[in-house]
């Protein structure tokens, strides 16, 4: 399995990055690239830091990081860079997605055992982090309350999760030119979101880049907008590793702590007590979003309340409730419920994987062992698939996918 593991890494490089998997995604994405360092890391740490070099190719000089560099041409996706029209080389989208880097350059230079070459990477790494964080805090915060926005699904990393379908249904679903998903040439259609998502996912981008993807307007003006938990808990993670590595690199931890410091005060408001964990908030209504999903626990990362830490235990035990395999991306009570549809059912590797690294922190052993084992499982019987059914153990979505892989060689590690 571990070779294997290795085989899909190699097999899906194409010469600095990583597709996350042949056909359906056959360019360079945001929190895949991160997750797939962890991987190299394992067998070729050189390759790792290439990984992280190749993907800052695609940032703007404004910081931001789009969620997919264009490297090269594939007629075989949509949207591609046609649709997103954005003036940069390499090309790229105009949105981003969860910034789980600065925890991977933390873990790359922690492990790497050239030390020379890792304090190199890192070094070059690090203004490229704090230029992105700096955008997030800025521009995506810019009254400073703490809690970043996202203005589109695709930016949660959770496409069609539950947690997006009220505020999705503000979005029209046109009008729009003809257009051809790809997704369903290589996958199911049950599996894959559903027409109307991508109908409005297709109209969201269409409305950011009609305002030229200026950051400012595209805040205030956004059809979408979610202070989405998942994405701020990992922000909030990454900006603790930008502290680390600022202290380790000689640089000035100061700003990266203060966003740590400001965020865990923010998500507080984000706390559920019935439901025992964090909601994503709509920032259009300036309402909670009542609905659990598997990011509610992602805060988990960061340092919390014990109560709350004790609380999110019980919650995950409901999460369990009637699964063969942890941890399913909506409880299977809910009837938003679907164990083979994306993000509404499946369980997913990053997911199982950063939820081990919060249970660990906060000393939850037994639960961080059982996600792990659950993932290592699924794994050993269905093959490197993209996610899974937490009923029946099926895999679903794509095929030796790259961050399953990954994860696969950095939780044996
Ligand atoms: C897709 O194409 O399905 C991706 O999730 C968008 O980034």
């Amino acid at each position: 399995m571990v070779e294997m593991a290795r085989w899909i890494l190699r097999n899906n490089d194409r010469g600095g990055y990583t597709v996350p998997a042949r056909g359906l995604y056959p360019f360079q994405w945001l929190w895949d690239s991160g997750f797939t360092a962890l991987g190299w890391a394992t067998f070729d740490p050189e390759r790792a830091w290439l990984e992280l070099r190749t993907l800052f190719r695609g940032q703007w000089l404004n910081g931001f990081l789009p969620h997919i560099v264009f490297h090269s041409e594939d007629p075989g996706y949509f949207p591609g860079p046609e649709i997103w029209g954005v003036d940069h080389q390499p090309q790229t989208t105009g949105l981003t997605q969860p910034p789980f880097l600065a925890p991977v350059v933390l873990h790359l230079l922690q492990r790497d055992p050239d030390r020379p070459r890792a304090l190199r990477e890192a070094r070059y790494l690090y203004p490229r982090l704090l230029a992105l964080h700096t955008f997030l805090h800025r521009y995506r915060d810019p009254e400073g309350t703490g809690l970043v926005g996202v203005l589109h699904p695709w930016e949660t990393g959770m496409d069609n999760s539950p947690a997006w379908d009220v505020p999705l249904a503000r979005v029209p679903e046109g009008p729009l030119p003809p257009f051809q998903r790809r997704d369903l040439v290589h996958v199911p259609g049950e599996q894959r979101p559903r027409e109307e998502d991508y109908r409005r996912y297709l109209y969201l981008v269409l409305a950011y880049r009609s305002r030229g993807y200026d950051p400012e307007t595209c805040y205030r003006e956004a059809p979408f907008l979610v202070a989405d938990i998942g994405f701020n808990a990992i922000l909030l993670y990454a900006d603790e590793a930008l502290a680390r590595l600022a202290e380790i690199l000689g640089e000035e931890s100061k700003q990266p702590l203060a966003w740590l410091h400001r965020g865990l005060a923010a998500i507080e408001a984000l706390w559920n007590e019935k439901a025992g964990l964090y909601h994503s908030l709509d920032l259009r209504l300036g309402v909670p979003i009542p609905q659990d999903t598997s990011a509610g626990f992602l805060p988990l990362l960061l340092p919390l309340p014990r109560p709350r830490v004790l609380k999110m235990r019980k919650a995950l035990g409901r999460f369990a409730q009637g699964t063969t395999y942890l941890l399913p991306s909506v409880p299977p009570h809910d009837p938003a419920f679907e164990p083979r549809r994306y993000w509404r059912g499946p369980v997913w590797p990053p997911v199982n994987y950063l939820l081990a690294l919060g249970l660990r922190r906060h000393g939850l052993l037994d639960e961080a062992s059982q996600l792990e084992a659950d993932f290592v499982a699924l794994v050993e019987q269905a093959g490197f698939r993209e996610y899974f059914n937490p009923l029946t153990g099926e895999g679903l979505g794509g095929k030796e996918f790259s961050w399953t892989a990954a994860l696969y060689l950095a939780l044996l590690d």
